[in-house]
């Protein structure tokens, strides 16, 4: 258990996230920052008081100031506004890069030890804008989507092939966009290649369906995106760096080379443990998941140059 876990964001990531960290018993206190007035306050006392009930003994606190947050362990930053009307792609994306880069100049100054876990969208880009205004090295700034992506890939997978949630392995790599990879030829059910469950053309609609997974849920939402998922896939990620679990999870992590690839935030195969990214591990790739691979880079290159540090 840690002393001191913060998430960034008391909205609806945020909010679910804490509360799940809470439950979970992953550290005594969890601290909710938001900039809105009142918002973590409430939301934080709300929460705490069903810690008689749901059993578990963590604080949560709510606050406007990052005083509160000093010497956290681990901060998950899901601050960010989503995309309003008339406002283009490019507005958002450096309306959140600021927000992502004050967010994560305070994190430095009250937890310069600390391990970010960046959630806010768009999400690869907004690792690099953390990893930059941090000024922390890459194996405490970590992304989360593969973990929520590949969770989607698998909820439909055992849905199609009627099998356990629990016994479907698999992975899905790349930026969190349309160009992700999901790795098809690392699915398995119980060591069972996929292939040999599922026919290629359900398959197919699955991929399809994965990488729209986001859009699917704000097509019913209409205001707002999913958290039920997002929520639980950074608080995995959280759980296995405070166990210290060396779990192997698709995250988003500052590449230098590996799957020739550098300078540039991805979705690869990461294993975490209690000093944050511990080790990237490189898998074989089919010559067109290295291409897809490829694609899926570039594509969060072209939205990191509108960030233009
Ligand atoms: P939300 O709108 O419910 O919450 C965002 C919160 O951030 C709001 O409470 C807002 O007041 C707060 N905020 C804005 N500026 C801030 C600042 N400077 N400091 C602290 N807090 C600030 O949005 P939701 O649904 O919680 O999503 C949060 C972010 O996570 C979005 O960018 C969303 O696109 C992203 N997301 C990413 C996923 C992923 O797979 N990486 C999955 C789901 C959401
Ligand atoms: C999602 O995949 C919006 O990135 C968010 O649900």
């Amino acid at each position: 258990m840690l002393n001191k876990i913060t998430v960034v964001g008391a909205g609806n990531v945020g909010a679910t996230a804490a509360q799940r960290l809470a439950e979970k018993n992953l550290a005594r206190a969890v601290v909710m920052v938001d900039v809105v007035e009142g918002v973590p306050q409430g939301k934080a006392l709300d929460q705490w008081q069903s810690g008689p009930v749901e059993g578990f003994d963590t604080r949560i606190y709510g606050t406007n100031d990052y005083e509160l947050a000093r010497d956290s362990e681990i901060f998950v930053v899901t601050a960010g506004i989503a995309r309003k009307p008339g406002m283009s792609r490019d507005d958002l994306v450096k309306t959140n890069a600021g927000i992502v880069k004050t967010v994560c100049e305070q994190i430095a100054r009250v937890a310069p030890k600390s391990i970010i876990i960046v959630v806010s969208n768009p999400l690869d880009v907004m690792c690099y804008v953390a990893m930059k205004a941090s000024g922390f090295p890459r194996e405490r700034v970590i992304g989360m989507a593969g973990v929520l992506d590949t969770a989607r890939y698998r909820m439909f997978l055992a849905e199609a092939a009627d099998v356990s949630v629990e016994d479907i392995q698999a992975m899905v790599l790349g930026g969190h966009g349309d160009s992700m990879v999901p790795l098809i030829s690392y699915t398995s059910v119980s060591g069972i290649p996929i292939s040999q469950l599922i026919p290629k053309d359900r398959l197919d609609q699955i991929v399809t369906r994965t990488k729209n997974g986001g859009a699917e849920i704000v097509a019913h939402l209409k205001t707002g995106s999913a958290y039920y998922a997002p929520s639980a896939a950074a608080v995995q990620m959280v759980e296995a760096i405070v166990l210290d679990k060396k779990r192997i999870l698709p995250c988003a992590a500052w590449l230098q080379g590996e799957y020739g690839l550098t300078d540039v935030f991805c979705g690869v195969p990461c294993k975490l443990g209690r000093n944050g990214l511990e080790k990237i591990i490189e898998v074989m790739l089919t010559e067109q998941e290295r291409k897809d691979l490829n694609t899926s880079a570039e594509a969060v290159r072209s939205v990191q140059a509108i960030v233009g540090i």
